[in-house]
């Protein structure tokens, strides 16, 4: 049986008070790249108070499941998180957040079974709350998993009449959850309304393209919160509701700052079935002007960073991939130690997730002094002697400035075209997530360094240490 939680001593509150200042504190820490470990730390710690000290409430319940339970999760916690690839983070985070709306949506029934259905108002919008949003967090969560682990198609999958379909689905789970609040007591309305709260979950993440899903991901992050929070005030637990209004407040933050960076509305990304490859794309681009793309090796720009006085590295989702970051950090220390001034361009969208860069080139050991945000670096391009583009594209594009017709006119670029070289490396003239070409490559100063990153890193490392 679910306790009902109500911390009775001042002890325990003042235990809960501390919990939040740390969760608090572990989300301003979180902010700064140097802090973020220290964020992490504090916000561990925080947890672990709440934990025990919800642990000392009376009445807490059978004791012998609480620490099975605990045991499972804490197993499956740690081992999965220790070997995660850096790669795979984001559905990691799918997974664990889609637990949460589970956990969230399972009290709200057993508090419903432990009532018979009869619960005074407040509880019940509560319960609704946690079992309805709590749901479609689980379930599109699960969807948002599959698609990043490829365990089905990335792309959108679409059928007609989608939207009004799924508007029915939802506003069928909202009706139901009215009629639990007007006072029908019976335990199948709300299980009628999971499930149409799951089946909504399922249909929402659907459509929307796997590359689109770390935005989706925080989205179902701040249903979660939200989830949690009702499931507090179903339980008269404060961390919960603060906890859960944190995790609410900054999931829809991060959710606008993305949509923001990518120049696209939160309604686009949920509804715009983004991701589609546009027709012609990276078939190797000529124009009518007679540009064309030009190939380079790595000699030729070895020879170029040994005598160029400032080089900005600018990476992309093809250095996560790649895994190129190490390879990348030994060649700037080489060309440092021959007196060039090596500096890393960060986009706030470069990659698939929020911070994918900074996290990368910080396990690498990059000092976080180099790596330097959109708007400090693209005052310094002009005085830039090589750009060198790692597996980014989108965030280099200059259609960005000034194509109107362009899905990602309006974004905001890492101008690396105003460099005075350009050496751009990626695998072959494939298109990146927009599934548009780049005209940075038509450009008299761009040229390409074809292979894999990792590859042709090593590769330059070996010619600079030649030349
Ligand atoms: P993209 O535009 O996606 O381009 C990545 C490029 O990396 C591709 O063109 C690919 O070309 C290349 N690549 C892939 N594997 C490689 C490998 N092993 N070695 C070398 N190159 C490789 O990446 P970006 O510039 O980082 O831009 C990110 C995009 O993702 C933006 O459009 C952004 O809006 C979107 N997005 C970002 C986020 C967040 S929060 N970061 C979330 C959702 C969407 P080849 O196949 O030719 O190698």
């Amino acid at each position: 049986m679910i306790a009902v939680i109500s911390p009775s001593s001042n002890a325990i509150g003042l235990l809960y008070l501390v919990t939040i200042v740390c969760f608090i504190l572990a989300l301003r820490f979180l902010s700064s790249p140097k802090l973020a470990r220290r964020g992490n730390w504090v916000g561990g710690v925080g947890m672990i108070i709440a934990i025990v000290s919800t642990l000392l409430l009376d009445g807490i319940g059978n004791w012998v499941l609480i620490v099975v339970a605990a045991a499972i999760g804490s197993v499956v916690g740690v081992v999965g998180a220790r070997r995660v690839k850096m790669t795979a983070m984001p559905q990691m985070v799918a997974l664990f957040n889609g637990v949460g709306g589970g956990a969230a949506a399972l009290v709200a029934i057993a508090e419903f079974h432990v009532a018979n259905g009869n619960l005074d108002t407040t509880p019940v919008v509560s319960t609704v709350l946690s079992a309805l949003i709590g749901s479609i967090s689980f379930a599109g969560s699960l969807i948002a998993f599959a698609k990043l682990q490829e365990l089905i198609g990335g792309r959108p999958i679409t059928f007609p009449g989608q939207n009004i379909f799924n508007a029915a689905v939802f506003f069928g789970a909202v009706g139901l959850g009215i009629a639990l609040i007007a006072g029908v007591e019976d335990q199948w309305v709300l299980w009628l309304l999971v499930a149409l709260a799951v089946l909504f979950g399922v249909l929402f993440v659907l459509p929307i393209g796997g590359a689109d899903m770390p935005v989706v991901i925080s989205l179902l992050n701040a249903f979660t919160g939200l989830a949690a929070s009702a499931t507090g005030f179903v339980l008269s637990n404060t961390v919960l509701i603060v906890a859960g209004m944190l995790v609410g407040a900054s999931g829809t933050l991060l959710t606008l700052l993305m949509a923001k960076a990518m120049n696209r509305s939160v309604s686009n990304v949920l509804f715009g079935a983004f991701g589609k490859v546009q027709a012609g794309a990276g078939a190797g681009m000529r124009t009518d002007d007679g540009r064309t793309v030009r190939a380079t090796t790595p000699e030729d720009v070895a020879v170029q960073l040994s005598f160029a006085n400032k080089v900005v590295v600018v990476p992309g989702y093809g250095m996560a991939v790649a895994q190129a970051q190490h390879d990348v950090r030994a060649l700037a220390e080489l060309l440092e130690e021959r007196g060039v001034d090596v500096l890393y361009a960060i986009h706030p969208v470069a990659g698939r997730m929020p911070g994918h860069m900074n996290v990368l080139l910080a396990e690498a050991n990059v000092p976080y002094d180099a790596l330097k945000e959109m708007d400090e670096i693209n005052p310094e391009f002009p005085q830039t002697d090589v750009a060198l583009v790692i597996g980014a594209n989108d965030v280099t594009n200059p259609a960005a400035r000034h194509d109107t017709s362009s899905p990602i006119y309006g974004m905001p670029i890492l101008d690396v075209d105003k460099a005075h070289s350009v050496i751009v490396m990626k695998r072959s003239m494939n298109p990146g997530f927009a599934g548009i070409d780049n005209e940075l490559y038509l450009e008299p100063q761009t040229t390409m360094l074809f292979g894999d990153a990792k590859d042709s890193v090593v590769k330059l490392i070996a010619a600079v240490k030649q030349t």
